[in-house]
Order: structure tokens, then sequence, then C-alpha cells
């Protein structure tokens, strides 16, 4: 068994100018194909709540949610670092409460560390998980835990004064002690300045083609869900149409009695 990506491994790529190649992944199979890819770090993200549980939004999602899918991600994965992103709720919470859940998500998941949405605000809680030797990614930008408050899935930063806050914002994540931040739907261009300042890598979803890395949810890369293609989304194969002919078939054999044939029998 190889050893996994490590933080000074990450550190070290953006120092090297070495993109970094990031996945989210909810169970043991996707986990085993996303390492074997190469990918370097597996994001269990709360898209969960989406893409598997069928919610609107990604509030709905729980530690217990989290933690049971992050579970099957290490169990299917050997290389990739593989990241527990904090379900909404969390960091709200008093700080006790909040290192309480990052200790169980790392000690029941066996994960690498966890990611929480939130600039300035979150700060505070991120040094004090760092100084408890939690690994965290920091998240700004549109962060989808915000939805109600920006009013909807809206790309942020686009005013001045807007893409000063974030540019603020992933500073004190950066001064507070994550070791990466992912950049959500924000202008290419303000991408690009917080990755030129930050010492830390930034990996983009929605951000432009200048971060340090990239982001995607993994469906959305296999074309799995036809009714969702935003701008920043490549479909690198219709996952979709693939799998529906492939089970039209499984069912037109199994009517016509073709299935089980010879070879399974
Ligand atoms: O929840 C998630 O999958 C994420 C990524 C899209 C960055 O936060």
């Amino acid at each position: 068994m190889g050893q996994r990506i490590t933080l000074p491994k990450v550190a070290q790529m953006k120092e090297a100018s070495q993109r970094i190649v990031c996945v989210t992944a909810y169970d043991y199979t996707f986990a085993q194909l996303v390492d074997r890819a190469g990918v370097d770090i597996i994001l269990v993200g709360d898209s969960l709540g989406m893409v598997v549980q069928g919610h609107e939004t990604t509030l709905p999602v729980t530690l217990d949610d989290m933690i049971y899918h992050t579970t099957a991600v290490v169990r299917g994965s050997q290389r990739s670092m593989v990241i527990c992103d904090f379900p909404f709720g969390i960091c709200q919470s008093p700080k006790e409460m909040v290192l309480a859940a990052a200790v169980r998500i790392m000690k029941e998941s066996g994960c690498d560390g966890v990611k929480i949405e939130g600039g300035e605000v979150v700060a505070d809680t991120i040094r004090y998980l760092t100084r408890q030797q939690i690994p965290v990614v920091a998240h700004v930008g549109l962060t989808p835990q915000s939805v109600k408050f920006f009013g909807g899935f809206k790309v942020q930063g686009k005013d001045k004064p807007e893409a000063d806050k974030i540019l603020v914002d992933a500073l004190a994540v950066e001064a507070a002690g994550a070791f990466a931040v992912v950049l959500e739907g924000i202008p290419p261009i303000l991408a690009s300045e917080i990755t030129e300042k930050l010492s830390i890598p930034t990996i983009g979803i929605g951000a432009g083609v200048e971060c340090d890395g990239q982001v995607l949810v993994i469906y959305d890369l296999l074309g799995l869900n036809d009714d969702f293609k935003p701008k920043f989304v490549k479909q690198y194969m219709h996952g979709a149409d693939l799998i529906n002919t492939a089970l039209k078939q499984f069912t037109k054999e199994v009517r016509e009695g073709v299935f089980p044939g010879p070879d399974q029998q």
C-alpha cells in the first residue's frame, strides 16, 4: 500500500507550480476509480446532500452523513488525500463542539482533514482546529451553505467591495492556518489575484484557470446529470447516455429471457 498525498506534498506542489487535481467522491467504488486515476485530493463534499440524497441545497446534510460517506471513501482509496466537508451548522456551534466534530470525523473515517466554508468569520475556528493539529481546507467565494443568504447559487465578487471582501477572507483563512483554500464561483481575475497573493494553494471551481488546482463534482464531470450543466462544468463523458443504453439493454434481455446467457450460468 503506497503512502497518501500529504500536507507537505500539497504545499510543495504549489511551490513547484504543479497543478493540484481534486474530485469529489462519496462512496467506495467511485473512490477506487478516482484514486486509481491519480487524483491528488478526494473531497467528500457536502454536495452529497444534492447529488446523492436529492436535496435542493447542502443544508440538510448531517455530521453522521459525512462520516458515513467519508469512511467508505477512505476504504476505497490508498493514494489520494481524503478531505471531509464540515456540514452546515458545525461552525455555528461553540468551538469545543467544532473540535469534537473534527475529531469524530478524523477518528471514525480515517480521513486526512476537513473543509470549512467561510472566510474571516470562521478564521478563529480554523486557527483553533489547526493548533490542535487538524488539517483544514478553507472555502471562500460562493459558499453553498450560504445559499439562503446569497439568494441562490450566484457568482460572488463581481463588484469591487465584494471582491475586496473575498480577498480579505482568503488572506484571513491563510493566516489562520488553512493549508489550502477552495475558490468557488468568483471571477477568474479575482481568483488569479488571490492565487498570486497567497502562499497556500488555491483550488478553483468556477473560478478560472489561474488557480493552483481545480475541483469538480464527480457526477458533473462524468455527465451523469443531464439537468445540471453550468458553464464551469466540462463533461468528460456522457455518462447518463451510456448508463441509459446499458440499462435499456439489460431490461430488454431480461424481458426476452436472453439474460443470463450461457456465459453467466
Ligand atoms: O461540496 C462540495 O462538493 C464542494 C466542492 C464542489 C468544492 O464543496
